[in-house]
């Protein structure tokens, strides 16, 4: 993989070379300068690398695991090219002649096709054979080959009781909630009953939980989000093997984390589009507003107060809020950031719809020891999965499938239900396939939680 600096100057060359194909035409002088140098720029990259593929993650471009933030502003017209285009993936051989390069720019910049099919079928008409264009797909890891039969362990029972259990907490926990904090101080006696009845839940089926955390329609999102964070600090604690009072401690600090947030104006919290310099200001200040209310709580645990602190901090502190001296952050901001991040991501606001899990994992991975802890990440995704329990996700054969566990220690290849066959024909009789045992089936992406397909894999899961 080429380093940053020359990527992002790959980048910035793709970029403007589009620019002035778009502005002059490709024969103008201008144009044929900046394509020569950027052609020129792949020659020196493809000696050490065969492929060089960019991905587009929400407004960002990637390219393995950089995202480059800083670009985004400078790219801005590129990427808005390729979403119109709904190109999410392009890679480019080293056998790229300088011909195909131009008459791909040229396609990228005039073309008015809207599709990653028909801009690939014009690749190939113009004889292009370097590069492709695609949607994302995240990495795989080929699996060990052999099929083998799971029983489906998700009882028409076990469902009725998750859903019921979980829309108990929500809706329990609001009420207590109101209950609890009165002139900014609140009873910790209730929001530790709260935590540990969840985690009295989540026994040995947090699978489950899980799921129903991926097919929430909620409007407090901030009062799910606090209760998902507390979930995911639980489990992300029992798979660390830490014992029962500490992991009902860690699902406090995460349940705690945003308390802060009552104190912000709703209008600001719920504001659709981007907010004002003043405005980003004093969403940041929920982290000290939320440390200051939990020092006048009687008896409260340190460790929650210094987690509503410290949870956007980052590693070397160069998040907010800003400190004049680095803070080594505490285990449990670590653990909380995680989820705190995670559930941001994957959660359906007002303006913006779900993220795909696979860009949630690429998001998320271009954090490590950023804001992020390299190694409780890993872990992280060691539990979760790439693809979550609860995901409907398209496969390599065409079929649609239903993730309905994880194989530890194989993020990328779990436990599925086919409810569509290759031809996108629901099935009389589902079956279950565990991806880590067959060579050639792969998720290829997840499927979207508001369309058809999701729609009657939901309605059946518990018939
Ligand atoms: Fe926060
Ligand atoms: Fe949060």
């Amino acid at each position: 993989m080429p380093n940053k600096e020359n990527l992002e100057k790959l980048l910035k060359s793709l970029a403007s070379t589009f620019q002035s194909v778009r502005i002059y035409t490709l024969n103008h002088p201008k144009a044929k300068t900046a394509m020569q140098d950027l052609y020129d720029m792949f020659k020196e990259l493809f000696q050490d690398n065969p492929i060089i593929a960019f991905g587009l993650v929400g407004d960002e471009l990637f390219c393995g695991k950089e995202i480059f933030f800083d670009l985004t502003v400078i790219v801005k017209d590129f990427i808005k090219e390729l979403k119109n285009k709904k190109i999410e993936n392009i890679s480019f051989k080293s056998s790229l002649s300088y011909e195909e390069l131009e008459t791909f720019i040229d396609l990228l910049a005039f073309s008015k096709q809207n599709s990653v099919e028909e801009i690939n079928k014009s690749i190939k008409s113009k004889n292009i054979h370097n590069v492709t264009v695609d949607v994302l797909h995240a990495p795989g890891i080929k699996p060990e080959s052999g099929e083998t039969e799971h029983k489906y362990n998700l009882s028409k029972d076990d469902v009725k009781h998750f859903k019921n259990f979980y829309s108990g907490i929500i809706d329990n926990a609001g009420s207590l909630l109101d209950k609890s904090i009165i002139d900014g101080v609140g009873d910790m006696n209730i929001f530790s009953n709260i935590v540990t009845s969840i985690f009295e839940g989540l026994g040995h089926k947090e699978n489950f939980l899980l799921m129903l955390m991926n097919l929430k329609k909620h409007d407090d999102y901030t009062l799910v989000h606090c209760i998902n964070v507390s979930i995911l600090c639980m489990l992300q604690a029992r798979s660390l093997g830490l014992n029962e009072q500490d992991i009902v401690d860690l699902g406090l600090a995460g349940f705690l984390h945003d308390i802060g947030k009552i104190l912000i104006s709703r209008t600001i919290l719920r504001k659709p589009n981007s907010l004002s310099k003043e405005e980003f200001e004093a969403v940041k200040s929920h982290t000290v507003l939320g440390a200051k209310m939990l020092m006048r709580f009687p008896h409260v645990n340190k460790m929650v107060v210094l987690t509503a602190f410290e949870h956007h901090l980052g590693i070397g502190s160069q998040g907010y809020p800003k400190l004049s001296y680095p803070q080594r952050q505490c285990f449990s901001t670590k653990i909380v950031a995680i989820s705190d991040f995670y559930d941001a991501l994957r959660s359906r606001r007002h303006y913006r719809r779900l993220m795909a899990p696979e860009i949630v994992y690429e998001i998320m991975r271009s954090e490590k020891d950023k804001l992020l802890d390299s190694q409780l990440l890993d872990n992280f995704f060691k539990i979760m999965g790439v693809w979550p329990v609860g995901t409907v996700v398209s496969l390599s054969s065409g079929e649609i499938a239903f993730v309905e566990a994880q194989n530890l220690g194989d993020m990328f290849n779990p436990k599925v239900r086919v409810f569509f066959s290759s031809n996108k024909e629901k099935l009389e009789a589902t079956y279950s396939i565990d991806l880590s045992q067959i060579e050639d089936l792969q998720i290829i992406s997840s499927i979207p939680s508001d369309s058809p397909e999701c729609e009657y894999i939901f309605a059946h899961l518990d018939k």
